[in-house]
């Protein structure tokens, strides 16, 4: 059996289904049900006897030495963390707590439970951190693309906090050989993901005709892969990834965040027409420190693990705007409460540019 962390936020949640659909391994899957958990999320497994749920934090010593102990399991996926940039600037205590500290207590319970394992279970052992590509900082409209030599250069608390708990997995593998993998991946997009990040808060306002916040022009880029293929290579780098090597995950799409919305428009237009969605695209204040350009070089997960996206950007987006047109109830369930006083701090401030 595996154990996963954060499986009940957005990637995490679309693993869990994944994974139960494609195989019979049990997975024991521990969330602190942060705003961005949502046991919702997994309702469709909820009664699947092969899925333990546990309510916990990752830096819960106690509560990680005892799930490791009584489910045995061959291998830990970390998903946890605090995902949101705009959120990171706005409050970086909680991302320090959780993408750090946490992963170090994860890390360390791990490491006493892998030592004392006996052959072949110790061998077969993995620890698979889920990070991101901004840890590699920004590149400019030219530069090629990250790859995995790109010196790490984080930018926003987020991306520092991610760099520091990937510097962490390295050394715990370089210091007490546990057999650790790191994937970097590009901006996920899909079903389930929490309407604070670019694509879902856009289908969610232009739904109810509400202004289209894009911030500064519009022209910083973002690489997009659809949520199922991240999913599909973690499978593939948990599988046959080399012990203490990191990987990126790429969708081959490189898009400005104009070409983005415009894209959310038009499809809204003709899957649920009457409104002018191009109209309420409003320029508004940049983010601090916004990061012009991600890009990814997947030559190395490409030639050693033979995986490569399946999706295209066209077909991703129209999946994913039919699923939040056909899950409204969904969207009304994960955005009352805070979510509300959310966008009012992070939108209010930002003067129409
Ligand atoms: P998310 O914010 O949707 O979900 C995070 C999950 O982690 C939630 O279920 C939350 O309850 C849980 N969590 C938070 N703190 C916890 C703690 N201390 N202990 C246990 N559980 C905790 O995030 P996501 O977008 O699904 O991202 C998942 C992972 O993938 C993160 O590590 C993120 O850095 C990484 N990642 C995300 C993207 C992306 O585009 N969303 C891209 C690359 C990498
Ligand atoms: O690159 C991987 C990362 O992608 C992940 O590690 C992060 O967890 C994930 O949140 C995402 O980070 P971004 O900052 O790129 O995603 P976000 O959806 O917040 O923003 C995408 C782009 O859209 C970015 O250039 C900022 C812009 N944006 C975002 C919001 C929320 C807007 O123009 N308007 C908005 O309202």
């Amino acid at each position: 059996m595996i154990l996963v962390t954060g499986g009940a936020g957005f990637i995490g949640s679309n693993f869990v289904l994944d994974w139960l659909a494609r195989g019979s391994e049990p997975l024991v899957n521990l969330d602190k049900l942060t705003y961005a958990g949502n046991p919702g999320n997994l309702a469709a497994v909820e009664n699947d006897p092969r899925l333990v749920f546990v309510q916990g934090d990752i830096a819960d010593r106690a509560l990680v030495t005892q799930l490791l102990r009584d489910h045995q399991p061959r291998a830990v996926v970390n998903f946890a963390a605090e995902s949101h940039v705009d959120r990171s600037i706005d409050g970086p205590g909680a991302f320090i707590q959780t993408n750090v500290v946490g992963t170090f207590h994860l890390l360390e319970e791990v490491r006493r439970y892998w030592q004392g394992l006996a052959e072949p279970e110790r061998g077969r052992f993995r620890f698979l951190h889920v990070s991101t590509d901004e840890v590699y900082g920004s590149l400019g409209r030219e530069d090629p693309a990250f790859a995995e030599t790109t010196a790490y250069a984080p930018n926003s608390p987020y991306s520092a906090s991610k760099a520091a708990s990937d510097h962490l997995i390295r050394a715990w593998h370089h210091t007490y050989g546990l057999p650790t993998l790191t994937s970097n991946c590009s901006n996920n997009y899909g079903p389930r993901q929490f309407p604070e990040k670019l694509i879902p808060l856009m289908i969610h306002n232009a739904l109810q005709g509400k202004a289209l916040p894009v911030y500064g022009d519009g022209a910083n880029v973002r690489d997009w892969v659809y949520v199922e293929d991240h999913c599909d290579a973690i499978g593939a780098i948990l599988a046959r990834g080399r012990p203490g090597e990191t990987y990126n995950i790429g969708g081959n799409a490189e898009k400005t965040n104009l070409q983005v919305v415009h894209a959310l428009c038009d499809l809204l237009a003709e899957l649920r027409p009457g409104t002018d969605y191009r109209a309420l695209i409003t320029f508004v204040t940049d983010r601090p420190g916004h990061d012009l350009r991600y890009a990814i070089d997947g030559a190395k997960i490409a030639r050693e693990l033979g995986w490569q996206p399946r999706e295209s950007f066209a077909s991703g987006l129209r999946k994913t705007v039919q699923w939040y047109l056909a899950n409204q109830s969904w969207v009304n369930s994960v955005t009352s409460g805070e979510y509300q006083q959310w966008v009012d701090r992070n939108y209010a401030t930002r003067a129409v540019a």
